[in-house]
């Protein structure tokens, strides 16, 4: 039976006064796939060591299953090789002496367990993980993902009941990553593991993730799923960090002729100095219809970005947006009009006020 992860009121300062988790409360479900986002620094790897129990809370405790593992009040703290956890770290690497068995077989020879239930064990991992066929072989015969397909291993190995995964796919390029996250992905729906991954990679977040939660200097900003912190991010900071073009955002005085354009001056309610106008490249269309636009401008670049075309429009002066150009016909410096179909209007102290679609 899998089990769930509770983190309640979990902060972290490290002496003198760093604060590294600023009261995190989180409930992760039994064989969820939970992902862990933000930018370096943001308390990430603080709150997997703490649920992993190699580090503890300043204040908060952490429930595994129906167990308390730790609770900084009460002094109550579970050690972690009593926490029946499985990690694989951010620097993760095999030793480089041993065979991909030897290493998979390691964290159950220290246990000491009988050598036919470790070689049970090993191979019966190394079948579900598809890597049987590399056993012999040592690190240095192994590609990057074939790597971390035995470093995953080397972490279920002992059956636990929580995966902590910690940028997992930080050490790959960039074609390997797309096939290791799936990976990832498919072992975890198979074995049902309830799985706690991080990492500053958007990308690799909506890969995997059932739920996402965004973290910024130790602070929870939005937690939800993939499509929930697209289509509708709570602050500008999320809006900016998620989605890939990123989003295109502007400040813009309450009075501006961008505002006008848009019609949108009813939903900006009264002292707010200047707003924020979020527009994701792939809901703004360049079209050649000038008359029917919201916007108009000149396209300056014209390149692909990933399998789509995107152009640059430079609307104002100041002001150039990135928009999803699908007809052939648009060129580099020609008049475009711009048709949006959605935007998210943030208030001056950054927080989503309205998501507006025309
Ligand atoms: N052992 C430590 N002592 C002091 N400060 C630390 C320690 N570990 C982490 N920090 C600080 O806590 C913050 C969060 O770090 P970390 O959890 O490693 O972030 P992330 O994994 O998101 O990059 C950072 O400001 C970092 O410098
Ligand atoms: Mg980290």
């Amino acid at each position: 039976m899998a089990v769930g992860v509770k983190i309640e009121n979990v902060t972290k300062v490290f002496p003198p006064k760093v604060v590294a988790l600023k009261n995190i409360n989180i409930e992760i479900k039994p064989s969820e796939f939970f992902v862990i986002l933000g930018p370096s620094g943001s308390g990430k790897t603080t709150l997997l060591r703490i649920i992993a129990g190699l580090d503890v809370p300043t204040k908060g405790r952490v429930v595994i299953g129906d167990r308390v593992v730790v609770d900084a009040d009460k002094g109550v703290f579970v050690e972690p090789r009593d926490r029946n956890i499985g990690m694989v770290f951010q620097n993760w690497a095999l030793y480089p002496h041993m065979t991909a068995y030897d290493n998979i077989a390691f964290p159950l020879k220290i246990k000491k367990l009988p050598k036919e239930e470790i070689d049970r064990r090993v191979k019966e991992v190394a079948e579900a993980l598809g890597i049987s066929d590399l056993l012999d072989r040592k690190p240095a015969h192994m590609s990057g993902g074939q790597q971390q397909r035995v470093a995953v291993a080397r972490a279920l190995v002992k059956q636990p009941d929580i995966l902590l995964l910690d940028e997992p796919f930080s050490n790959l390029d960039a074609r390997i990553r797309v096939t290791a996250r799936e990976f990832v992905r498919e072992i975890q729906k198979k074995l049902g593991i309830t799985t706690i991954l991080v990492t500053h990679d958007q990308a690799d977040a909506f890969a995997v993730g059932d739920r996402v939660m965004v973290l910024r200097n130790g602070v929870m900003q939005q937690l939800g799923t993939p499509d929930e912190l697209y289509g509708a991010p709570v602050n500008v900071f999320v809006a900016n960090f998620i989605g890939d073009p990123p989003m295109n955002i502007f400040q813009l005085k309450t009075i501006h002729p961008i505002i006008d354009s848009l019609k949108i001056k009813e939903y900006i309610p009264p002292n707010n100095e200047f707003v924020y106008i979020g527009i994701r490249p792939d809901e703004a269309i360049a079209i050649k219809d000038l008359e029917n636009a919201h916007l108009k401008g000149k396209v300056v670049i014209l390149k692909y970005l990933g399998s789509r075309k995107y152009a640059k429009v430079k609307v104002t002066d100041d002001i150039s947006i990135r928009v999803l150009v699908e007809d052939e016909d648009i060129k580099e410096d020609s008049e475009v009009g711009i048709y949006i179909r959605k935007l998210h209007l943030f208030g001056s102290d950054g927080k989503r006020i309205d998501t507006i679609r025309f």
